[in-house]
């Protein structure tokens, strides 16, 4: 076939590019699965257990289906029987709901309450009255908890390290700083809350969700309901932010998909905004004891870093903070530990670059410390101990490029001419100071498919079952296809997150992008060929078109191994007032390296993000579990503090040039990093302003002088 030539074009990838649905999004026109019309709609309200640990004994069903427009009430008595499990990333009996009659932690589902509108189901989930047999419970997580173990062999679980000697390490080392940190247990707050609406449609189970992967939530429900996968489908066009919260746990889904089956109409839940303080995985607390040792002039002779957090008594789910230590700088030995704890709390899961988060919190303050110990400038000791490849896998980077990233970060802030010693700094009544810390993200690439058709009008479109939860994700897919395709983005139309177009990794791990990325290029190779091939011209393509298929699931596995991560470094100003406790971060900086920047516009966001977030860690977030009930004392948007307009001040996010070649697209992902290292570097501020060192966070009005 004879393609008409190319107009000149300069590649859609690295230029700016407003989001595709953007119109739609602030206009309105984009409906969120909460907003969607479905004819005979009846609603679910959740019904959560008020106590930490026991058995329902009773559940007064009679009151509440005697209500207004009341159609069910589902319970453990009465629910249909799941298959055990399934799970996103192995079995997680958290979707195992209304099982039994166990109460695993306070905000447990014990019951849905269905009803014609949403405002009955909620008078009616208000109204049921459930008793329990109460049992004592244990929600307090402390550093020497008894109950602490090594974490499950698990995908995800980073092995404990024991390489080179850290005894004799430690004991040469001629400055050692040992040191404790701990982080709070901080929560999603996704403008959308969790949404699904199911119902069963021509003998399939059709559902609409908001999530990260449609295609692992379609094989998750397929597992629980004992159904084939492909009379599931499991659709979310849009999603107003997931952050690792929308996939691992889908009790509103579960739920839907139960009340459809039982009711045979479409039924659709909403989490409130509290449910999402104990159901959808959030960061669990962490205590970590690092011990650095060095050499008089800063160079790491040991890292030794021990991480433990509280899971549930559900499924374990360990936040692996070790991540951090395990990639950042060079040492001669390394003991690396993570320990876990059930307690009687809800089950914690991803949020915003699990284990890195946290754990950066703690190497990168302990960096600080060792600096002002040893008399290092804080750069200059992460340039003394930059690994030549991956401190403990051995392996070689993809790339690494955090020198320039702390260089051109440096230049940018001003920082040579900091004055390194604390509290010296003043501006009328504020402290002043300034702090750097390193980031790092693993950036990694999942088996996806995708599917390109060449359209009889000239167009293409791609089919790929990535999710958009808000990062421009499809903008971005639009501007990879028009590449490969050589053709503009205008041309190509981008169809996501539906799960009949098939495997696709999900919207996590920062892995999408490059994930989906892969797989488009390969299908639009394809395609080529294919078009190539063809008598004729576009004119002469069938009314369906030409379309081409690809997957990348034996490419992935054929790959050498690297080590492969992303990396940038953050620089935060901050003024604190020493009479009110008071901290105002003036200013932010972060300069990333991370593979290709597909979208500057889109990628911008994220980063400055992620910053932000950063600094609400540090600052504001914690979750307050009162341990007689067992349950959060600020279990919402006005108890629990996240950072607002007004705390947010410049923030400047940019990055360098990097080629890496470990995946064909060059994208490590950078959908994480912006918050790895933003919490120490306002610490790190915090301290250089006050003299006074936060191992604590968030560093909130009372704790700060
Ligand atoms: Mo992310 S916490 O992998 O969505």
């Amino acid at each position: 076939m004879t393609t008409p030539a190319a107009p000149p074009r300069t590649s859609a990838t690295g230029t700016p590019h407003t989001r595709r649905e953007g119109r739609a999004k602030v206009t309105g026109e984009a409906r969120y699965t909460g907003d969607i019309p479905f004819a005979e709609l009846a609603h679910g309200w959740l019904v959560t257990s008020t106590v930490a640990r026991g058995r329902i004994r009773s559940v007064d069903t009679d009151t509440v289906l005697a209500m207004p427009g009341v159609l069910a009430v589902l319970h453990p008595g009465n629910a249909l029987r799941l298959t055990p499990g399934a799970g996103l990333m192995g079995p997680d009996a958290n979707l195992q709901l209304l099982q039994d009659d166990r109460v695993p932690h306070v905000g447990w589902p014990v019951a849905l309450v269905v009803a014609e509108t949403q405002e009955q189901a909620r008078a009616g989930a208000d109204a049921l009255v459930i008793t329990y047999d109460e049992e004592p419970h244990d929600t307090a997580f402390r550093a020497d908890h008894p109950g602490l173990r090594p974490t499950a062999p698990s995908p995800l679980a980073m092995p404990d390290v024991d390489q080179g000697d850290p005894d004799a390490g430690l004991a040469a080392s001629a400055v050692v700083v040992d040191r404790e940190y701990t982080t709070p247990e901080e929560f999603h707050n996704a403008m959308e809350p969790h949404a699904a609406m199911a119902r069963w449609e021509n003998g399939r189970l059709e559902v609409v969700d908001s999530n990260q992967g449609s295609y692992a939530v379609a094989q998750v429900l397929a597992k629980l309901f004992s159904l084939d996968a492909d009379t599931v489908r499991v659709r979310s066009e849009h999603v107003g932010g997931g952050f690792g919260s929308k996939g691992l746990r889908l009790p509103h889904t579960v739920l839907a998909v139960m009340a459809t089956t039982i009711l045979h109409r479409p039924v659709r839940v909403v989490l409130t905004r509290r449910q999402m303080f104990s159901l959808v995985g959030h960061r669990p607390a962490t205590a970590q004891r690092v011990r650095l040792g060095a050499d008089a002039d800063g160079r790491l002779r040991v890292v030794e870093h021990e991480t433990a957090s509280p899971t549930s008594t559900v499924h374990e789910f360990a936040e692996q903070s070790t991540r951090h230590s395990r990639t950042l700088y060079a040492a001669d030995a390394f003991r690396l530990r993570t320990r876990v704890v059930p307690l009687d709390v809800p089950t914690p899961g991803f949020m915003r670059a699990p284990g890195w988060a946290p754990g950066s919190f703690a190497v990168e303050s302990a960096m600080d410390e060792l600096a002002a110990e040893v008399g290092v400038d804080p750069i200059a000791l992460r340039l003394r101990n930059e690994p030549e490849a991956g401190p403990v896998s051995g392996l070689p980077f993809s790339s690494r490029n955090l020198v320039a990233c702390l260089e051109e970060g440096a230049r940018r802030f001003g920082w040579a001419d900091r004055d390194p010693r604390p509290g010296v700094r003043r501006d009328g009544r504020w402290l002043l100071g300034t702090g750097v810390a390193a980031s790092a993200h693993s950036a990694g690439v999942g088996a996806s498919t995708a599917a390109i058709t060449a359209e009889a009008d000239g167009t293409y479109t791609v089919r790929v079952t990535a999710a958009d939860i808000g990062t421009g994700a499809r903008t971005a897919l639009g501007q990879i296809a028009a590449d490969a395709l050589e053709v503009s983005p205008e041309s190509v139309r981008i169809r996501i997150a539906d799960s009949d177009f098939g495997l696709a990794w999900l919207a996590g791990g920062s892995m999408g992008t490059a994930s989906w990325a892969w797989a488009i290029n390969e299908a639009a190779v394809a395609l080529r060929k294919k078009l190539a091939d063809l008598p004729g011209d576009m004119a002469d393509l069938p009314p369906e078109g030409v379309t081409a298929h690809a997957d990348t699931t034996e490419l992935l596995a054929a790959r050498e191994q690297r080590e492969s991560h992303g990396y940038g470094a953050q620089f935060a100003e901050v003024a604190v007032d020493p009479a009110s406790g008071e901290v105002r971060v003036r200013r932010m900086l972060g300069i990333f390296a991370v593979g290709r920047v597909v979208n500057p516009l889109t990628a911008r966001n994220q980063f400055i993000g992620g910053m932000t977030w950063g600094l609400s860690m540090a600052l504001h977030e914690e979750g307050v579990r009162d341990d007689a009930s067992g349950g959060l004392a600020n279990g919402d948007l006005a108890g629990y503090h996240v950072a607002a307009n007004a705390d947010v001040p410049l923030i400047e996010a940019d990055w360098i040039e990097e080629h890496d070649t470990y995946n064909p697209s060059g994208i490590k992902g950078l959908g994480e990093i912006g918050i790895v290292g933003g919490a120490a570097a306002v610490a790190n501020a915090v301290w250089h302003a006050t003299g006074v060192r936060h191992r604590h966070l968030p560093i909130s009005l009372e704790r700060v002088l």
